[in-house]
């Protein structure tokens, strides 16, 4: 049960002969940092109390006067300025504890309401290999649909493929002019991907050069500016002084990217294979674009050779799903909304939600200066287009309550107009949301990237984790004090197990938000906030039952009953408890960094119990099996939360 929450509904229901917005105030019970206060704390009284123009600790005193937690909670303290100090009485932990024992959930109860949610994740442009940039969508997202689907809402986890766009037509393009025929007939993916690769090259090369003059001329002009205005430069004027730096920092940018241009035209001229390919195909952009378009229109060889490709992609990006364990309940891209789109278009048009502007058709938001394009002057259909068609298609087919888009913050103007775009259509009903997510950045602090420039494929990443994993894996084995306990199959497995975990936990434990630097030597630590960490911590409890050869089903089953002795024993079994209120936390803000705090933090406090108790080695029969179903429930515990965010563990590393 989350004792958090059902003390929050408790203190509502006091609190609402006080004010008209109890949950506002009640949501002030929070768990505390530090236990002599107890193990909730609530702070409303002091802002409530000025509202009523009331003494706070009188408030307080009154509302406890009110509250109904006899059988949870000790008698109420209120302290200081109107503090009320909650803590639970220790019968009703015990008896929820040796519940969570009994319970294959832990404690945690399905939602009373479930909801229809469609995640959206992952979502790779099939084309083109996946990459590091593709790793959060499909980590956080997979978290979210495991936590979801825990709690007991129906989700479908949907990967909405780019299998539609401008990267088809480049290997369309690449296909027909550069194919090296030997080499796709024995790796069609690897051979399209170099395909895409030089496609992009090529036309990258053509943009560069139209590119490079004037951002010359845009470099000069800065230079002279910035001159002139050190020339000119008032003394001790701090303003002056913050205007040059900006200046500065738009020269340095400008001047990155000239340098970045002339490298990307040198690569090409420099390279006796390119350059001629390059000179023989100028318009390649636009003849790329051409491909798709005719791709678009059913042009029957483009048809055909799409119909071959993408389930080869496919077929490779699985690879990367099988090892990540990541399954998704429909792959719904682009394409399967194609047929839709023109009705889409016409729907807004004929509700006169959408009207033609420069021979486009837009959706004009009140409010927003920037319109919604359906469809381009030139008759496409847009991302725009397939993002509405997919709205309408997961609240008709799928019923969906709620649709959870799990896609880089770059993508936020996108989503923020959509949603307004449905509202307008109807759908204002739906909970839309963005879960946007930052970049991960090399340690050069800049989206990480191969030192040729190229992003990061996703393969080499799990590869390199997992090769540096097994090194400590084998260290870890080989340092054991009566010899090595795993056989190279099992080391391999265990380096599986903590290379991906460690790669998935660095994802999901940052705030989503934030950019991290992606550092293998850091997620791979065997302490601190790592997957490894509370991978060995989950090890480490199996080991107990190892050693003491003890059955853990049985022993769940063996009539003990979790007891307190011990302070260590209440403030684990406290923590055990609130793995509820961790995933109902992770659901309510699609945080699964809640849940990563929320395992360190019970492996700490685990840790610190075993430090203090003795276990095996307990002489009285009944602690001893009350200690036994602690760490039983710890290691489930740990291992559920673990495999929630899609990391497994091992009995034995
Ligand atoms: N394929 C897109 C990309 O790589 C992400 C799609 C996200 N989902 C959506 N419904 N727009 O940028």
């Amino acid at each position: 049960m989350n004792a958090l929450a059902e003390l929050r509904s408790r203190f509502a229901q006091a609190l609402s002969e006080f004010t008209p917005d109890p949950a506002t105030f009640a949501a002030m019970v929070r768990p505390t940092q530090d236990a002599k206060f107890g193990d909730f704390q609530a702070n409303f009284a002091m802002p409530l109390a000025k509202q009523l123009g009331k003494n706070p600790c009188e408030l307080a005193a009154e509302i406890v006067g009110k509250l109904d937690v006899a059988g949870l909670c000790q008698p109420l303290e209120v302290a200081g300025p109107g503090f009320i100090n909650i803590r639970l009485k220790d019968n009703w932990l015990t008896e929820q504890t040796n519940r969570s024992v009994a319970d294959a959930r832990l404690g945690v109860e399905p939602v009373a309401k479930p909801k229809r949610i469609v995640i959206d994740y992952s979502a790779p442009n099939v084309a083109k290999p996946m990459h590091v940039g593709h790793l959060r969508s499909t980590v956080l997202g997979n978290a979210l649909y495991r936590v979801a689907k825990f709690l007991g809402h129906h989700v479908q986890g949907d990967n909405h493929i780019g299998d539609w766009g401008t990267q088809f037509g480049m290997i369309l393009f690449g296909y027909k002019n550069f194919l090296d025929r030997a080499a796709f007939e024995s790796a069609p993916v690897t051979e399209l991907a170099r395909q895409y690769r030089l496609v992009s090259q090529l036309s990258g090369y053509h943009d560069a050069k139209a590119e490079k003059p004037k951002a010359e001329t845009r470099l000069a002009r800065l230079e002279t500016e910035l001159a002139t205005a050190e020339a000119n430069k008032p003394a001790n004027d701090k303003s002056a002084e913050k205007a040059l730096k900006k200046q500065r920092s738009d020269l340095n940018e400008v001047r990155e990217q000239v340098a970045s241009l002339k490298k990307q035209i040198e690569v090409i001229e420099s390279s006796p294979s390119l350059r001629p390919l390059a000179e023989v195909h100028p318009r390649i952009a636009e003849l790329s674009r051409l491909e798709t378009a005719k791709l678009h229109a059913g042009d029957e060889e483009n048809t055909r050779l799409w119909n071959q490709f993408v389930p080869q992609c496919l077929a490779a990006i699985q690879g990367i799903y099988d090892r990540l364990d990541i399954r998704f309940d429909m792959t719904c891209g682009e394409s399967f909304y194609n047929p839709m789109l023109a009705d889409v278009v016409a729907e807004f048009q004929s509700k006169g939600l959408a009207s033609e502007s420069d021979g486009a058709i837009c959706v004009f938001i009140p409010g927003n200066a920037a319109p919604f394009i359906v469809r381009k002057r030139d008759g496409a259909f847009t991302y725009a287009t397939s993002d509405l068609a997919t709205i309408r298609y997961r609240v008709n087919e799928l019923q969906a309550d709620t649709m959870l888009y799990v896609v880089d913050t770059r993508q936020s103007e996108h989503f923020r107009l959509l949603f307004e775009t449905a509202k307008l259509w109807g759908y204002g009903d739906r909970e839309l949301v963005h879960v946007n997510f930052g970049t991960i950045l090399g340690k050069d602090n800049k989206p990480y990237k191969t030192r040729s420039g190229d992003t990061i494929g996703l393969e080499s990443l799990l590869d390199a984790a997992v090769a540096k994993a097994l090194q400590i894996v084998n260290e870890n084995d080989d340092r054991k004090p009566e010899g090595r306990e795993l056989s190279d199959d099992a080391r391999a497995t265990v380096a599986e197990t903590v290379g991906i975990g460690a790669i998935k936990y660095a994802d999901l434990r940052h705030n989503r938000e934030s950019d991290y630097v992606y550092d293998e030597d850091k997620m791979l630590a065997t302490t601190g906030d790592t997957a490894t960490y509370m991978q060995y911590a989950y090890a480490r409890v199996a080991g107990i039952f190892r050693r003491g050869g003890i059955n853990r089903e049985t022993l769940r089953n063996s009539g003990g009953r979790v007891l307190f002795t011990h302070p260590s024993e209440r403030a684990l079994s406290l923590q055990l408890l609130r793995l509820s209120e961790a995933l109902d936390g992770v659901l309510a803000e699609n945080r699964p960094n809640i849940l990563t705090d929320y395992l360190f933090a019970t492996a700490n406090t685990f840790s610190t119990f075993y430090q203090e108790c003795t276990v095996l080695k307990e002489p009285d029969d009944a602690i001893r099996a009350s200690r036994l179903l602690l760490c039983d429930l710890t290691a489930r515990v740990i291992a559920t939360g673990l495999d929630l965010l899609g990391i497994k563990t091992c009995e034995q590393m």
